[in-house]
């Protein structure tokens, strides 16, 4: 039995991991031993009663919770998280946690797990190769769970020759059939109807902006050490993603939309032991759009920055920012690339001034990140509001 902690439990990816690991194969090779949220007690609470947990994190602590429940330990805090996964030493750690928070938690798992199952794309994004040499020091494994990349994953595996180009493939988001002019002032329901994913509220905003594909570009350049990344959209989100080689050939990820499927799989690797339906070879269109990058700005701004963490780490704090306020009602959908626009302009000079070009130390990191969202902030009350 393989002992697995799950960051950010009660989010979107945390609850279809659950699902997963009630699955009977699952059910009898894995044993949830922990998870931890920001502040859903209450769902955390229905977990502690369903498993025999050894320890949680509650990281928000204006909540009213006790030491222990049910026997399980219960950390508490800003550090709770980093905390809860030492004290439980699993051999697979999830980390599910949503934004760049998420970065010390897989810092802390890498330390103490042989596995890390990745859905934080904010770590590699935000870290660039930080993450990896890091992992090579303590022999830990990394595996994505974002659907691309864990399809290219799996593309390569068994795979001699790297491939020329990578091909990720976007559905577009939820906002891929409304006029141009009319994305102004659409609304935040209208924006969190995603047409084929169901996921958190700031992935679903980002798809609709193409924020995602942007940082997934960045995750796929540091995972698999292509350069050459082009984005295709693929309405039905049948394949995952492709890979192409000297030849021209390109092998694709073909398969039906459900986060457990690759969630699964980064437990159960190399082997495939999920047991899930299969998609109707005859009566599914497979077709590619090309990106209109009038509509999808950011993800041009991410082609931009591609390979340098500092301008990468700006972006996507820009965008958690930008996110909050639209989801809050504050500022307008277009305006989030503004933010990310200025924000990333802002620090490319502040960096070259200062000849920070890369990360040595987590706290170089988390700096980055604290100078961006006050850059982005800034702009946002002075400029937009
Ligand atoms: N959802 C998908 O289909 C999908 C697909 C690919 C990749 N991903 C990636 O997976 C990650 C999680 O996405 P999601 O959609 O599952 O997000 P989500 O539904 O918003 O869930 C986020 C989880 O993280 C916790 N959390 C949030 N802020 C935290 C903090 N500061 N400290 C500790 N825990 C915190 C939340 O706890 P509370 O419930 O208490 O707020 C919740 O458990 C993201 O990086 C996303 O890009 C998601």
């Amino acid at each position: 039995m393989k002992s697995v902690f799950i960051s950010g439990i009660s989010g979107s990816i945390g609850e279809q991991t659950l699902e997963v690991l009630n699955n009977e194969y699952f059910k009898n090779n894995f044993h949830l031993i922990g998870g931890s949220v920001f502040s859903s007690w209450g769902k955390l609470k229905k977990i502690i009663d369903k498993y025999d947990l050894k320890a949680v994190a509650v990281v928000d602590d204006s909540i009213s919770i006790p030491e222990t429940y049910n026997n399980c330990k219960i950390f508490k805090g800003l550090k709770s998280v980093e905390n809860s996964i030492e004290y439980c030493k699993p051999d697979i750690t999830l980390v599910a946690t949503s934004g760049f928070s998420g970065i010390k938690h897989t810092i802390k798992a890498i330390e103490v797990s042989k596995r890390v199952c990745l859905a934080n794309k904010e770590s590699v994004v935000c870290g660039g190769n930080f993450i990896f040499n890091y992992a090579k020091q303590y022999n830990c494994q990394i595996v994505p769970i974002d659907s691309e990349h864990s399809a290219i994953f799996q593309l390569l595996m068994g795979e001699k020759s790297t491939p020329t180009k990578i091909i990720l493939t976007a559905s577009g988001g939820s906002l891929r059939d409304l006029p141009i002019e009319e994305l102004e002032n659409v609304s935040v329901q209208r924006v969190l109807n995603h047409p084929v994913w169901s996921m958190g509220k700031r992935i679903t905003i980002d798809s609709a902006s193409m924020v995602n594909k942007g940082l997934e570009l960045f995750e796929a350049f540091y995972l698999f050490n292509v350069r050459d990344v082009e984005v295709a959209i693929n309405r039905t989100s049948r394949i995952h993603s492709m890979v192409q080689f000297s030849d021209g050939v390109i092998k694709m990820h073909y398969g039906i939309a459900n986060m457990k499927i690759p969630i699964a799989f980064s437990l159960s690797y190399p082997e495939r032991k999920y047991t899930y339906g299969s998609p109707d070879l005859f009566s599914d269109k497979i077709e590619f759009y090309k990106v209109d990058y009038e509509r999808y700005p950011a993800l041009q701004l991410a082609y931009s920055i591609l390979g340098n963490p500092v301008l990468q780490n700006a972006f996507n704090a820009a965008d958690e920012v930008a996110v909050e306020y639209f989801l809050k009602d504050s500022i307008k959908f277009t305006d989030i690339y503004k933010v990310l626009e200025y924000t990333v302009n802002q620090m490319a000079t502040l960096s070259s001034r200062n000849k920070i070009f890369d990360f040595k130390e987590i706290d170089d990191i988390l700096k980055i990140d604290k100078n961006s969202r006050e850059i982005a902030k800034k702009y946002i009350m002075e400029v937009i509001k």
